[in-house]
């Protein structure tokens, strides 16, 4: 059996919305899936995980919501994660999408194997933006 955590943050639902498609497309034969609101979230669930989908909105000026999703995250460079598949995905609205590339570029430092690219899906996600997260969580789930 595989365990995938999908652990997001999400302020007024968006994220929350691609969090719960992206754990449709991974879950199959063999493979659990648990999504959990990072608040509610600890390290133990990375570290018993298979692989990790993390769901942020840009927040702020175009960096991860401060109060839960940046702690957590820097916590998280305190384990040894190399090699593990994640997959990173958030809504946005105005931006250009630079929250996601540094994001990007924090986790592939640890030294994961991000299974795809950061999926961006603008504010609330259209069934085509629910279908980008369901696709981005198969490719987790075969990563
Ligand atoms: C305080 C705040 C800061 C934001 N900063 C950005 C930003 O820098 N860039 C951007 O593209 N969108 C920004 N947004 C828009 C959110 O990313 C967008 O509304 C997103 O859909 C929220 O997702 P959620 O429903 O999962 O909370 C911001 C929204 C809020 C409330």
């Amino acid at each position: 059996m595989k365990n995938i955590a999908v652990i997001y943050w999400s302020g007024t639902g968006n994220t929350q919305q691609m969090a719960l498609a992206v754990a449709e497309g991974a879950k199959g034969q063999d493979i659990s899936v648990d999504v959990k609101e990072v608040g509610s979230a600890t390290l133990k669930d990375i570290e018993d995980s298979d692989a990790v989908a993390l769901g942020c909105p840009s927040m702020g000026c175009e960096v991860l919501e401060e109060s839960e999703m940046e702690p957590f995250v820097q916590a998280m460079e305190g384990l040894d994660l190399k090699g593990k598949p994640v997959v990173l995905f958030g809504s946005f609205d105005w931006g250009d999408g630079q929250w996601m590339a540094d994001w990007e570029e924090r986790m592939t430092s640890l030294g994961v194997k991000l299974a795809d690219v950061g999926l961006k899906v603008h504010n609330t996600p259209d069934e085509a933006g629910l279908e980008l997260c369901r696709e981005l969580g198969r490719k987790l789930a075969l990563a």
